[in-house]
């Protein structure tokens, strides 16, 4: 048994399990289902047109749309109750969550920006949605807000504030942070202690936000792994049956020795079966 295998086994009893079906059948379909609610007071920067957002693939749709914005309601769930909940001695910045994975193409801004929605739907909670993958900005993009200032502007001019680069959407509850100018050293800026810094105003500055990092695969990017340090939980996204399992071993060993959740993205097999969703602790 391979050790997602094991992990998911020893955890499917508490009921923590992470499947997301990949079905894809066009259709206008809004993420939770709910209406389309205006902001009324304050900018709106960003309208979400959720048609693009489908037919870019980046939100479900069709009949099993709802399956899957309920999967991801059961992701959040240990999300916000580990950021908001449960103070875990020790535990720092549980609010700042970053979705990983091995390999690129594995799921992380679907399922950064399936979760972001489905947490703003939240009653009382905001989340804000930070572009991290400065390298390929596919948040930035799709939301037509790639050049816009962000987060690779707040880390080369000191004198730029969070709140300058962050953006209002049209659902409420919902702000964005763009990967902003494109810099030839963004690795290294990412890397630095100024990005440090950063993580911990957004931290506690928005003490009462979730915050997700939507990020580059960390076996490609040095920036990745050095931003998995600063965060207080890892979402490790993996392409069930498809990443192999010496690239996920790997991923894990460079995390290093804390609590990871694993999604088990764009499952194919019955609801039954181990191999459908997960949750890996690590201690
Ligand atoms: N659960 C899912 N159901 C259907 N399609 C999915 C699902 N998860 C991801 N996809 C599709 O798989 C492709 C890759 O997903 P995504 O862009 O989120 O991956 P990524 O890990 O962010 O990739 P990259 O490392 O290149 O940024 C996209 O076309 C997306 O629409
Ligand atoms: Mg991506």
């Amino acid at each position: 048994m391979s050790i997602v295998e094991k992990a998911v086994d020893k955890h499917r009893k508490l009921d923590k399990l992470t499947p997301i079906k990949d079905k894809r059948v066009i259709n206008d379909a809004r993420i939770g289902g709910g209406p389309h609610i205006p902001t009324g007071a304050g900018q709106v920067d960003i309208e979400l047109n959720h048609e693009q957002l489908a037919k870019e693939g980046l939100t479900p749709y069709g009949e099993t749309a709802d399956k899957i914005v309920d999967e991801f309601r059961r992701i959040k769930r240990p999300l916000l109750s580990a950021a908001f909940e449960e103070h875990q001695e020790g535990a720092e910045r549980e609010n700042l969550v970053m979705i990983a994975s091995a390999l690129p193409a594995e799921g992380k801004t679907f399922t950064a920006m399936n979760l972001a929605m489905c947490i703003a739907l939240e009653r009382d909670r905001t989340v804000l949605l930070v572009d991290a993958d400065v390298a390929k900005p596919h948040v930035s993009r799709i939301l037509n807000v790639h050049n816009e200032p962000g987060l690779m502007d707040l880390l080369q001019d000191h004198t730029i504030d969070i709140g300058d680069v962050l953006l209002q959407t049209d659902m409420p509850s919902l702000k964005i942070i763009p990967a902003g100018q494109r810099h030839r050293h963004a690795a290294e800026m990412l890397s630095s202690q100024r990005m440090e810094a950063i993580a911990e105003e957004l931290a506690t500055r928005y003490s009462d936000r979730i915050i997700l990092f939507d990020t580059s695969p960390i076996l490609q990017t040095s920036e990745a792994q050095s931003l998995a340090t600063l965060m207080g939980q890892l979402v490790l996204v993996v392409h069930a049956g498809q990443t192999p399992q010496r690239a996920v071993n790997r991923t894990l060993e460079l995390l290093g020795d804390r609590k990871i959740d694993i999604v088990l993205n764009k499952c194919r097999a019955p609801a039954s079966s181990p191999y459908y969703g997960g949750y890996y602790g690590q201690n």
